[in-house]
């Protein structure tokens, strides 16, 4: 092989691999484990856990939606299908055992809709629709 089309070759191979694009796991990093720290445990009261309560939140439609409307989803710097990929992995990650067995990953067009509506009040709506906060075994 000549060395232009070696040079050439490598560059399509590079490119084509995506070496560019960040994982989910990098952009959770990158953009949500600074508040929600990095195993995803957050900081109570003042910031939520990630485990376990989303999983078994997917069973109700209006939920869904929510994951990407709280503030720290809907304002990450991140396009709407790495914020659906984000979400998708932060699911399966934490909350592998409480999703529900017929669970569907979240579609970019969803998270897109989802994303523009953002709460402006997220601990009602989360009340309203699914259950408040419950701190009580870290206040003990
Ligand atoms: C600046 C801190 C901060 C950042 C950054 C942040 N969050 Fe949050 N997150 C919060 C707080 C605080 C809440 C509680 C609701 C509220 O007040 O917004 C929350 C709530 C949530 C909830 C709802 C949890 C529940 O049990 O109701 C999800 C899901 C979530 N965040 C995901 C993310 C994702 C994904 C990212 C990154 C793309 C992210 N957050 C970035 C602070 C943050």
């Amino acid at each position: 092989m000549s060395k232009p089309i070696l040079i050439l070759s490598l560059v399509i191979v590079f490119f084509s691999t995506n070496l560019f694009a960040a994982s989910p796991r990098i952009n959770y990093l990158l953009y949500c484990s600074g508040c929600h720290r990095p195993a995803g445990e957050g900081n109570p009261p003042n910031v939520p856990t990630l485990h376990g309560e989303l999983g078994r939140m997917m069973s109700i439609q209006k939920m869904r939606g929510y994951l990407a409307r709280v503030p720290g989803s809907a304002h990450a710097p991140i396009t709407n299908t790495e914020l659906t990929e984000v979400l998708n992995w932060m699911l399966e990650e934490f909350s592998a055992d409480t999703l529900p067995e017929d669970f569907k990953k979240l579609s970019v067009e969803e998270v897109t809709a989802a994303r523009s509506q953002i709460l402006a009040d997220p601990n009602k709506y989360r009340a309203d629709y699914w259950k408040a906060y419950d701190f009580s075994d870290i206040e003990k």
